[in-house]
């Protein structure tokens, strides 16, 4: 009994890494305007964040840092420039095959098929504390609406700042 126990834990702990680094290369980007159809007032409101223009603000540059193809890891979507600004699936995964309404309205379902939850680990991909990305707390940025958009549950907010 205890040996199966251990042997479970054992498992539960060498899948888990996996199933947290599950990669975006499994899955196809769709764009915004996909997603825009069922969730329009996240779109509206992500339209306002900095996330939305930040493709043309690294194509303006600074004086000391040029645009190149290599800022795009961190100012567009899936590196490509056509898919301007950080959109959604940067932070919620690739869509193609969980915006079906029949997989969405399904959350397990949708995950298994690419959805991810956002969390400290999402910001950290950019975020990364490194030349003039500065890190950010995930926590603290729920309410900003300059990082993320408006939630349609009113009360995620509140639950996931732990407010
Ligand atoms: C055909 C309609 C439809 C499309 C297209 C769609 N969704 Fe959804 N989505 C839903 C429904 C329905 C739910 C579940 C109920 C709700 O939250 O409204 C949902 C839930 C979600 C959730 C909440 C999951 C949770 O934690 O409970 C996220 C995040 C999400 N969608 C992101 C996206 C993104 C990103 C896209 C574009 C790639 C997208 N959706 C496209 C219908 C859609
Ligand atoms: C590792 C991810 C990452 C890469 C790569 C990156 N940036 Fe940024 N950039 C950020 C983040 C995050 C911010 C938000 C600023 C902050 O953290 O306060 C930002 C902000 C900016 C800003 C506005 C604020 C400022 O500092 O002036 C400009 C302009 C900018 N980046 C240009 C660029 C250019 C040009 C490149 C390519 C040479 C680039 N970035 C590459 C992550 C990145
Ligand atoms: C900077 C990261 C970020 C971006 C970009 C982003 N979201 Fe979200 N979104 C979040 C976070 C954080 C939550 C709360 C945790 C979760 O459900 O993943 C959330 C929650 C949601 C939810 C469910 C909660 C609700 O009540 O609204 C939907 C639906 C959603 N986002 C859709 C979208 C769509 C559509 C876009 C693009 C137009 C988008 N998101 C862009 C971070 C982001
Ligand atoms: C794909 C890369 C990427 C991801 C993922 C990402 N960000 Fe950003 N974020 C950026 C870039 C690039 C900017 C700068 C945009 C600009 O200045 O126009 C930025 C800007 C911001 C700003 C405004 C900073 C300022 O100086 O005004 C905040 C706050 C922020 N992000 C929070 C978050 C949070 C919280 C998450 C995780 C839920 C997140 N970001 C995920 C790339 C990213």
């Amino acid at each position: 009994m205890r040996n199966i126990v251990k042997w479970g834990l054992m498992g539960a702990l060498l899948v888990l890494p996996f199933a947290v680094g599950v990669q975006a290369g499994d899955h196809a980007y769709v764009g915004a305007k996909k997603c825009k159809m069922c969730h329009k007032v996240q779109y509206n409101s992500w339209m306002n964040t900095k996330h939305a223009k930040a493709t043309e603000v690294a194509k303006a540059g600074t004086k000391d840092r040029k645009f190149e193809a290599s800022c795009l890891k961190c100012h567009a979507t899936n590196s490509d420039e056509a898919m301007a600004g950080v959109q959604c699936e940067m932070c919620h995964g690739p869509g193609a095959d969980y915006k079906k309404m029949s997989v969405m309205k399904d959350l397990e379902k949708a995950k298994a098929n690419g959805l991810q939850v956002a969390s400290q680990e999402t910001c950290n991909g950019c975020h990364t504390g490194e030349g003039h990305s500065k890190k950010v707390v995930f926590k603290d940025q729920i309410k900003n609406k300059e990082a993320i958009h408006e939630f349609k549950n009113a009360d995620l907010a509140k639950s996931m700042s732990g407010m």
